[in-house]
């Protein structure tokens, strides 16, 4: 079979999906079901429908493009990533898995590739978390890890539900119908940039992940008291931020104290009310996003954040309330999966490093009821989530090329 991937129409594809933000472009900002979004996934949509793929969408939006395959009764095999993009963000978190997975199929056919079992190209429902809080909230959903009532229940930031805001985006039907049964997908592989430096400075063009990080999440809201910045004096003030820039240092500290290159602690909001210079913060949010790729390490610096928020609650007398979104499991890739993709890289001579995924995607929860594994590619600078992001056009194609190859093994 000679595979040829057209990398001047994938590359033309991403900067063109790229054109369709709610920012100005090159910042990319595609938060799910907002008009950008629904834009975006109509034009993928398109596109698929171009190649003869059947489509069809969930409840929750989750996309299905399916090339179908001689047995109809054999499980299908997956492939993809998401198109929602974080606030400011770039071109290719996520969109060169459904990209790349499109042109992978392109080549199949253009090779004249008969699939067995069908091929279905997946676009996740909201990986990213900016909306509703979780992420991986289509991949979640299908895979069971968050039930139909939990999702309907999610609210974003106007207080508007999941459940409004996805019917007014044009996704109608139960949502209990999300969920796929277990070998639904015979296998899954998901092709993504790295969104880390190593293969950049290793100059090896792919990596195969083995193990997959997984995150921890909570808002965490703090109540002290308020009052006039000049009236009142320092004795016995209740500074809710002041217990909040403490708590920033102890998750850092929590994070760095299992020595494991692995353990990462973050707080990436601290939103303060009410927010005037003259006035003492009566209370604040943050978020924190604890990682790892071993649960029970990751749950010991989620306890450690826990003992140090008692501590400065009791300290400075606010009260300090955690809200645990999520607390996922690690995930190991399917070795059928890793092999098959290694088998791949060699027969076209390319080199692979074998990774951990310390950003968590779409395939930690698909591993869940499917054999997966990720393939990866080297982005500048290991930059990502910010508009600057890039991966080589030949980078991008050699992932797709390799993409291909395995899907063609796992589907025959
Ligand atoms: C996914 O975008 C993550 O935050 O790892
Ligand atoms: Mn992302
Ligand atoms: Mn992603």
């Amino acid at each position: 079979m000679n595979l040829v991937i057209d990398r001047e129409r994938l590359v033309s594809e991403i900067e063109a999906l790229g054109q369709i933000s709610e920012a100005e472009p090159p910042v990319v900002t595609r938060i799910v079901f907002t008009a950008a979004d629904l834009r975006a996934r109509a034009w993928v949509i398109a596109k698929c429908k171009e190649v003869g793929l059947e489509v069809q969408q969930d409840a929750v939006g989750n996309t299905f493009a399916r090339w179908k395959g001689s047995d109809a009764t054999a499980a299908a095999v997956g492939t993809g990533s998401h198109i929602d993009a974080i606030p400011n963000a770039g071109k290719y978190d996520g969109v060169v898995g459904v990209l790349g997975g499109l042109q992978a199929i392109r080549a199949l056919q253009q090779a004249g590739f008969r699939p067995k079992r069908s091929v279905e190209l997946l676009i996740f429902t909201s990986e990213e978390p900016t909306r509703f809080g979780v992420g991986c909230l289509g991949s979640r959903m299908l895979c069971g890890t968050l039930s139909a009532g939990d999702a309907a229940k999610l609210r974003d930031a106007n207080g508007e539900s999941l459940e409004e805001v996805r019917r007014r985006a044009g996704f109608e039907g139960e949502l209990r119908g999300v969920r796929l049964a277990t070998g639904h997908y015979h296998a899954f592989v998901e092709l993504h940039i790295e969104q880390g430096p190593l293969l950049e400075r290793e100059k090896i063009p792919l990596g195969i992940v083995e193990r997959i990080a997984a995150p921890a999440s909570a808002n965490i809201m703090i109540e002290g008291a308020g009052g006039h910045a000049g009236g009142v004096l320092m004795p016995g003030r209740r500074d809710a931020l002041c217990a909040a820039a403490e708590l920033v240092l102890e998750v850092e500290r929590a994070g760095r104290s299992t020595g494991a290159v692995d353990s990462v602690a973050t707080v990436g909001i601290c939103e303060v009310f009410p927010g005037a210079v003259n006035s003492i913060p009566s209370r604040v949010r943050l978020s924190l996003d604890v990682r790892d790729t071993d649960l029970a390490r990751r749950d010991g610096v989620m306890g450690e954040i826990a003992r140090a928020s008692e501590a400065i609650a009791q300290k400075r007398a606010v009260s300090i309330r955690t809200e645990l979104l999520n607390a996922d499991a690690p995930a190991d890739c399917a070795r059928e999966i890793v092999q098959a993709l290694a088998d791949s890289c060699r027969k076209h001579k390319l080199s692979y490093l074998p990774m951990v995924s310390r950003a968590y995607h779409d395939s930690l929860f698909v591993s869940r009821i499917a054999p997966t594994g990720m393939l990866f590619i080297p982005c500048l600078h290991g930059y990502s989530h910010r508009p600057d992001e890039y991966a080589a056009p030949d980078d991008i194609a050699r992932g797709a090329l390799v993409l291909a190859e395995t899907l063609a093994k796992l589907a025959s």
